[in-house]
């Protein structure tokens, strides 16, 4: 059994002194929920603060980002070994990443392998675009971006992975996949690319979330989706209703 995962991604949203203000409010709410991983993934500067927060709870710690060498001549950019101090998870190659800042599979790749070695858990993002999504290539483009990030890892690092499908038109739009379109996707061009490369028992145990417009309202609708893990929450991770939503996750 998979156990599912539900974190906010903040994206560019609260200050460091907002950030702690916010999960004091809802880290009693979460710490009450049981049978579900919960992630909060701040902007880096808040992570320190949000960590002391969320001391001797069980809400885990993400970033949004980061780069794969261990250190050097990287201006802007964060190592792993700055993360794990604080973090557990780490997202890897968001689509906005991948659209704005020229983040690629190759890339995404390296990072992801970057992540492992260090003991932090990879979230990957994959997901099409509108335009692919209308042209019919969207399990092609989707499994392509699956095997492209897995690249060259064993069985068990795989399997230690979570990958969020978020198809770019549902992001920040509030027009969200349907529970049945997004399980379909997730599997065949998520669970089934794995299934392809690793075999269907390393398939199994990779968690898969959806993201893209979850609310509180319809998060229990693809939760009911027997391939779907959980979810990668934007907008609606950053208001004390993230409570509710992670509640009726397991409700
Ligand atoms: P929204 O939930 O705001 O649509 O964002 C989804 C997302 O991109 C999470 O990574």
């Amino acid at each position: 059994m998979r156990t599912p995962i539900i974190a906010g991604n903040w994206k560019m949203n609260k200050t460091a002194v907002e950030a702690v203000q916010f999960v004091r409010e809802i880290r009693q709410g979460l710490q009450n929920i049981q049978g579900v991983d919960k992630v909060v993934c701040p902007p880096f500067i808040a992570i320190p603060g949000v960590y002391e927060a969320l001391q001797a709870t069980d809400i885990g710690i993400g970033a949004q980002n980061m780069w794969y060498e261990d250190k050097g001549a990287y201006t802007g950019e964060i190592a792993p070994d700055m993360l794990t101090p604080f973090c557990q998870y780490v997202i890897l190659g968001h689509s906005e990443r991948r659209a704005y800042y020229c983040e690629t599979d190759e890339g995404v790749n390296k990072k992801t392998k970057a992540a492992l070695a260090h003991g932090l858990t990879p979230i990957i993002c994959v997901g099409e675009t509108l335009e692919q999504n209308e042209a019919g290539e969207t399990q092609a483009f989707v499994s392509g971006q699956v095997k492209a990030a897995l690249d060259g890892l064993t069985d068990e690092q795989v399997a230690s992975c979570v990958i969020a499908y978020e198809p770019i038109w549902a992001i920040g739009t509030g027009k969200s996949a349907s529970a049945a379109q997004a399980g379909s996707i997730i599997g065949l061009s998520v669970r089934g690319a794995i299934a392809e490369v690793y075999g269907e028992a390393v398939a199994q145990q990779v968690r898969i979330q959806y993201g893209g417009s979850v609310k509180e309202g319809n998060i229990a609708e693809y939760m009911a989706h027997p391939d779907i893990d959980g979810a990668l929450v934007g907008g609606a991770s950053l208001k004390p209703g993230f409570v509710e939503l992670v509640r009726n996750a397991v409700a």
